[in-house]
């Protein structure tokens, strides 16, 4: 069960904090992500009445509405009454939206301990250098888990619980039993007026159960997004993690500090990313590739593709094996042939470009005519020259020219040259005669 209700007040947005982005997908996806992999029997996610996060979970995955916003209590009775009654007795996995970057093998060392210790709760807990605005772990005498206090209001905790560096990380396991015993006992008596899902601890001890504190001991893996800042850090470890997971896959990061990379993007063996690139989305990048200080999003590049400085790749643009879009060349929704090359400063938009076309510098489609988007198809082995502009829905055959300056409206067979431009007329003696008529107007 993934809690992921509410604004998020510290975010100061009019989005969810849930759906926030992470790396190119909304923060909320990663606990679910990590849930599924984990192998959990049903994942149900807890959403506030707008259902703001119906449209962005996979299939499989269950919506759950709490009606009041009340707190982290209140959101699991919701997810406990969507979870189905046969897997009554399966424990129930808390996680909480806003800690994105919990993992799998996390959740898995949770349930396990879980099950060896055979508490009726384990909460995962961590030790943090900085630990303002978590829950911290109040241990008795003996070091057994009492409670937790929770500290985002003066008052809610001693000076001494204040000095615990052993905090609460939102990721507990329960026995669904104990659960359901003591759910309808949180009180809402405290600084925020919530139902404080912690409580539920102190309530299964004070039915004699035991509750057991799992240590997470790679803090990162376990830190909540309150607010921007904590995102930030957040999204910080994550990119990390991405260019690791690359890395290790043989692909060359020249810079990390300077590259972002999407969680979903997917790039092959020995393909050099150079700094100061940007690959977002579901972008899928093959082996031996060079892409140089460039921003693509939703994009396919096959083997040996190069492109860039400075080349903006949109959606559905996808660069055939061994094809080139150089610099200030933006490409969009639009399919470049095996060896093609764009050069320079082109924009091509809804275009099917064959196989060794070349496209000049300063080829220009122009796809759309105020109301309707048209497609430009250029054959195979296509020479454009320089400046040239296709307007759309043009055809331009294999092996065709182009003249260079030309606004091609019409198609062009193939084999043929094409050229659309005001023949050049040369006005001899035009200097000589300016500088008299300028000598002129000085002497009167
Ligand atoms: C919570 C814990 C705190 C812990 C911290 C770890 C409580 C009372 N406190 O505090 O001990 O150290 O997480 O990050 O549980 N949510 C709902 N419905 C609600 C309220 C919250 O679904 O009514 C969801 C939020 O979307 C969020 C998660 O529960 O994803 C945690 O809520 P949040 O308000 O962030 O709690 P914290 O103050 O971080
Ligand atoms: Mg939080």
């Amino acid at each position: 069960m993934i809690l992921a209700a509410g604004r998020g007040t510290r975010m100061r947005s009019r989005t969810p904090k849930v759906l926030h982005e992470l790396c190119g997908i909304p923060m909320v996806l990663w606990p679910v992500r990590a849930a599924l992999a984990a192998g959990a029997g049903q994942v149900v996610v807890v959403d506030s009445p707008e259902r703001a996060l119906a449209g962005v979970l996979p299939e499989g995955v269950r919506l759950a509405v709490q009606t009041d916003s009340n707190g982290t209590g209140g959101a699991v009775v919701a997810g406990l009454a969507a979870l189905d009654a046969d897997d009554a007795d399966a424990p129930v996995v808390v996680l909480s939206g806003d800690v994105p970057l919990v993992s799998a093998e996390t959740i898995a060392e949770l349930v396990h301990a879980h099950e060896v210790s055979g508490a009726d709760a384990t909460m995962a807990s961590t030790v943090l250098d900085d630990p303002s605005g978590y829950g911290r772990v109040v241990r008795d005498a003996d070091g057994v888990v009492k409670s937790v206090v929770e500290t985002k209001t003066e008052g809610d905790a001693t000076p001494e619980q204040l000095e615990i560096r052993e905090v609460n990380t939102g990721i507990y396991v329960f026995s669904a039993h104990a659960l359901r015993e003591t759910l309808p006992r949180l009180s809402a008596d405290n600084a925020q007026g919530e139902l404080y899902l912690p409580q539920a601890l102190e309530e299964i001890r004070a039915d004699g159960g035991t509750v057991a504190a799992h240590a997470v001991a790679d803090e990162r893996l376990v830190l909540g997004v309150n607010d921007r800042a904590a995102l930030a850090r957040v999204r910080a470890l994550a990119q990390e993690a991405i260019h690791a997971r690359h890395m290790a896959a043989g692909v060359t990061v020249v810079d990390p500090c300077t590259t972002v990379i999407d969680v979903d993007v997917e790039i092959g063996q020995d393909t050099t990313i150079e700094p100061f690139t940007t690959i977002r989305g579901a972008t899928r990048i093959g082996e031996g590739c060079v892409v140089r200080h460039s921003y693509i999003i939703d994009s396919v590049l096959e083997d040996g593709v190069t492109i860039g400085p400075f080349a903006y790749l949109r959606p559905g643009s996808v660069l055939r094996e061994g094809s080139k879009a150089g610099t200030f060349v933006e490409i969009k929704n639009s399919d470049i042939g095996a060896g093609a090359k764009i050069p320079h400063l082109s924009y091509i938009g809804d275009a099917d470009v064959g196989a060794h076309a070349n496209l000049g510098a300063s080829t220009i489609t122009a796809n759309y005519d105020g109301q309707h988007k048209h497609r430009t198809t250029i054959g195979q082995r296509v020479r454009s020259s320089v400046h040239v502009s296709f307007v759309a829905p043009v055809t331009v055959g294999d092996e065709a020219y182009t003249g260079a300056g030309s606004t091609i409206d019409q198609d062009v067979p193939p084999g043929a040259l094409g050229i659309a431009r005001p023949r050049q007329t040369n006005i001899e003696g035009y200097a000589q005669r300016r500088a008299r008529a300028i000598a002129r107007e000085e002497e009167s």
